[in-house]
C-alpha cells in the first residue's frame, strides 16, 4: 500500500471512527491549567451535553480512560467480595464485565452463545436463584452487532432490587438511550464510537440508588465520590487529558448543532443501508434475534461467505481504502463488521459498499457489482 492510501484509509470500524476536521484541531490549543476556570467551562459543557444524550438527571462525571475503565469504575465501585454480580453475556463486551467482576465479587455468569439473543427468563432465574446486588449487560454488543433488551432488562433489575449497571459503548450518542426511564443506575459511553471523538475518554452516570450502594473497598483512581467531589468545581480529581476533553467538547457541540433524535435516524438509516446491501448481496446477517433483540443501529456483522477467507476480503478491501472489522475472539475469521458510528454519510457507506461488493466479485462470491448499492441506495434517500 502507498503512502497516499494509507493516510486516506477509510475507517469503517465499529470505533474509533473517522474524526471530523474541526474536532481534530480542537485539540492543537494551547495547553491550560485543569484547575481552572477554562477547563472548568469545558468539563461543564461536555457534562451537560452528555446529560441529554444519556437522558438523564443523574450525576455524570468524564474518564480520562477508554470505555473499558468506566466499566471496572462501576462494578469497582459497587461490588465488594461479599457481593455478587450477575453478568449477562452473549458477546466479548458482555463477558468483559465477566472478566471485571471476576477481580473485584462474586459473579454469576448468565451466558448465551455468542451472536445469539439475550433470553429473558433464563436472566430472572439467575436473578431468583442468587442474591445479587447488581446486574451487568451490553446495551448493543458490538462483537456480534446485536442490540440486546437494555429496557426490558431494567424492569428487571427493579423487579429484584438490583442495581442495572449498562454499557452503552456503543449506543449512547448514535442510538436511543433513555437512561432514567429505564432504570439505569450507572450507563457507560466511550468517546471514539457514536459520539466520533477520538479514542481515550469516557463517561459514567451514576444514579441516586447506586450511590447508596457504593462499596466500602474502591479502586483508588476510579474512586466515584472523588469525581463527584471534583465535579462540584467543575473539575476531575486528577490531571485530565486536555487535548481530548477539548475535541470531546466539539464532538459533543456537533451532537447537539445535528440534534440527538436526528442523529439517530441517521445512525439507525446508515445501517439499515449496509443491511440491505448484505441482503441483496445473497450474504447472512450473523445475530440471530428474539422478540426482544434487534440488529444492531451501529455495527453490522455479517457471516463470512465460504468463498474467501478473512485476509481475501478485509484486505482486499483495505487495498482499495476501506477498513473493516474481523471477528473477535471465537469468531476471528466467521464474520466481517462494518461500523457505521458517528459523523459519516451517505459518501463513506456508498464507498464502502463499493470495495466490499469489488473484493466479493473478485473472490467469486458475486457474479456482478451494484445490487447492494442499489439497495442501499434507495435506504440513503431518506436520510435529509
Ligand atoms: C460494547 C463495548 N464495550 C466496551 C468496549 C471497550 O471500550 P474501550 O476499548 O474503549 O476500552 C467496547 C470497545 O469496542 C465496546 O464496543
Amino acid at each position: 500500500m502507498n503512502a497516499h492510501m494509507k493516510d486516506d484509509l477509510l475507517l469503517m470500524i465499529p470505533g474509533p471512527v473517522p474524526v471530523a476536521e474541526r474536532i481534530l484541531r480542537a485539540m492543537a490549543k494551547p495547553m491550560i491549567g485543569h484547575r481552572g476556570k477554562e477547563f472548568g467551562e469545558v468539563y461543564r459543557e461536555c457534562r451537560e451535553i452528555l446529560a441529554s444524550l444519556f437522558q438523564t438527571r443523574n450525576e455524570i462525571f468524564i474518564l480520562s480512560g477508554s470505555g473499558t475503565s468506566a466499566m471496572e469504575a462501576a462494578i469497582g465501585n459497587l461490588l465488594g467480595p461479599e457481593d455478587t454480580l450477575v453478568a449477562v453475556e452473549n458477546g466479548k463486551f458482555g463477558g468483559r464485565f465477566r472478566e471485571i467482576g471476576e477481580s473485584y465479587c462474586q459473579v454469576e455468569a448468565v451466558k448465551f452463545n455468542w451472536g445469539s439473543p439475550i433470553d429473558l427468563d433464563v436472566v430472572e432465574e439467575a436473578l431468583e436463584r442468587v442474591d445479587a446486588k447488581a446486574i451487568s449487560i451490553v446495551h448493543n454488543e458490538t462483537s456480534t452487532g446485536i442490540k440486546n433488551p437494555a429496557q426490558e432488562i431494567g424492569k428487571l433489575a427493579r423487579k429484584h432490587d438490583c442495581i442495572f449497571i449498562m454499557d452503552g459503548v456503543t449506543s449512547i450518542g448514535g442510538d436511543l438511550v433513555e437512561v432514567d426511564r429505564w432504570g439505569v443506575d450507572i450507563a457507560v459511553v466511550g468517546s471514539q464510537k457514536c459520539i466520533g471523538a477520538p479514542p481515550g475518554l469516557s463517561a459514567i452516570s451514576v444514579s441516586e440508588k447506586a450511590w447508596d450502594s457504593l462499596s466500602e473497598k474502591r479502586p483508588y483512581y476510579l474512586d466515584l465520590p472523588s469525581y463527584r467531589k471534583s465535579a462540584a468545581k467543575n473539575q476531575t480529581p486528577y490531571t485530565p487529558a486536555i487535548p481530548l476533553f477539548y475535541a470531546f467538547q466539539e464532538a459533543l457541540r456537533m451532537i447537539r448543532e445535528e440534534g440527538l433524535e436526528e442523529r439517530i435516524r441517521r445512525h439507525a438509516l446508515l445501517s439499515q443501508a449496509v443491511r440491505s446491501a448484505i441482503e441483496a448481496l445473497g450474504l447472512r446477517m450473523f445475530p440471530r434475534l428474539n422478540s426482544v433483540s434487534s440488529y444492531s443501529n451501529t455495527v453490522t456483522a455479517v457471516e463470512m461467505p465460504p468463498e474467501v477467507t478473512d485476509e481475501g476480503l478485509r484486505g482486499g478491501m483495505k487495498k482499495l481504502g476501506v477498513q473493516i472489522s474481523g471477528g473477535q475472539g471465537e469468531l476471528a475469521g466467521k464474520i466481517f463488521r462494518i461500523g457505521t458510528m458517528g459523523n459519516i454519510n451517505h459518501r463513506e457507506i456508498l464507498t464502502t459498499l463499493q470495495a466490499l461488493e469489488l473484493t466479493l466479485k473478485k473472490h467469486g462470491v458475486i457474479p456482478s457489482t451494484g445490487r447492494g448499492i442499489e439497495a442501499a441506495t434507495e435506504v440513503l434517500e431518506e436520510l435529509n
